[in-house]
């Protein structure tokens, strides 16, 4: 097998060979004049059972066809198998028509990586776990969830409580609780337009409690931030937060620098860039 990686989290693919102990395939991606992708393969793939690492954040749609020009230019070189290796899926959140004449961009993806002659893919944390079922080929989906929790069983923190952000996240937070023996509350979000988050109650007991929050993916930091305020407003004693994909967009920084989170720990599915790295900030590997 080879593995190759695009310019989107390159330190994630060093990491993987260099536990697996082989070396990165050789390939160059850079841009030509007028911004078109140029990829050159510089070593035979033919018959190998080939990796693409390349999770598709920001640069979302740069790095969206960085994928797919690398697995079609891997296809026509005579691979013989090519699993697309996206520990971050770009576009989940755009799983579902919410409104009249939306688009279901996560959908589209899963027809261009298809189509591009992907045989298989490797994801973390997709925002919704259905987007599985818009593939037809086989895709491991795995979680974020073990790795986080050996971090904070590690840590030894004591009267835990591990709360969702919203709804759709009780079943990861029940997961991590299960796994560091804490209880489980949960915060019932509204999300009057896009990037906007507005808390409206809390289920569960917190007085005392060390809370540690868990999301899937940190955008604009709002939901966290917003959340990690109003468990201490009700009771708790301090509040650590963690997430799979730190995406980290627009405010985020500002938010979190000034937010009463104690520790934010993330994984590397998505690349910090040295502007991203504050002291809160903990990044574990999912290599
Ligand atoms: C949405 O439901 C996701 O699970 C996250 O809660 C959301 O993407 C976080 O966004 P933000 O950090 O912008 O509030």
């Amino acid at each position: 097998f080879k593995i190759f990686c695009g310019n989107a989290n390159r330190p994630l693919a060093q990491e993987i060979v260099s536990y697996l102990g082989v070396p990165l395939g050789e390939a160059k991606i850079k841009r030509f004049q007028d911004g078109e992708t140029c990829l050159a393969i510089d070593e035979s793939v033919r018959g190998s059972d080939i990796y693409v690492v390349q999770p598709t954040c920001y640069p979302t749609n740069d790095n969206i066809m960085e994928l797919l020009i690398m697995i079609d230019a891997i296809r026509r070189a005579s691979a013989r198998r090519i699993t697309a290796v996206m520990p971050y899926y770009g576009y989940a959140r755009q799983e579902r028509k919410s409104k009249a004449r939306d688009p279901i961009t996560a959908k589209l993806m899963a027809n261009l990586i298809t189509t591009a002659g992907a045989d298989r893919v490797v994801t973390m944390d997709l925002h919704a776990p259905a987007i599985q079922g818009f593939f037809d080929i086989p895709l491991d989906h795995l979680p974020g969830v073990p790795i986080l929790a050996e971090y904070f069983r590690e840590k030894g923190l004591e009267n835990l409580c591990v709360v969702s952000p919203d709804l759709g996240g009780v079943t990861r937070a029940r997961n991590l609780a299960e796994r560091i023996g804490a209880t489980l509350a949960i915060i019932d979000k509204r999300r009057p337009e896009p990037n906007v988050s507005e808390i409206m109650h809390v289920i569960g007991e917190l007085k005392g409690k060390t809370v540690i929050m868990i999301d899937d993916i940190i955008d604009t930091a709002g939901t966290i931030t917003q959340g990690a305020q109003a468990l201490l407003e009700r009771g708790a004693k301090e509040v650590y937060a963690c997430c799979t994909h730190p995406v980290l967009s627009g405010p985020a920084i500002e938010r979190l620098k000034n937010s009463v989170i104690r520790e934010l720990v993330v994984t590397n599915t998505i690349p910090l860039g040295l502007e991203k790295t504050i002291p809160i900030i903990k990044v574990l590997s999912v290599a």
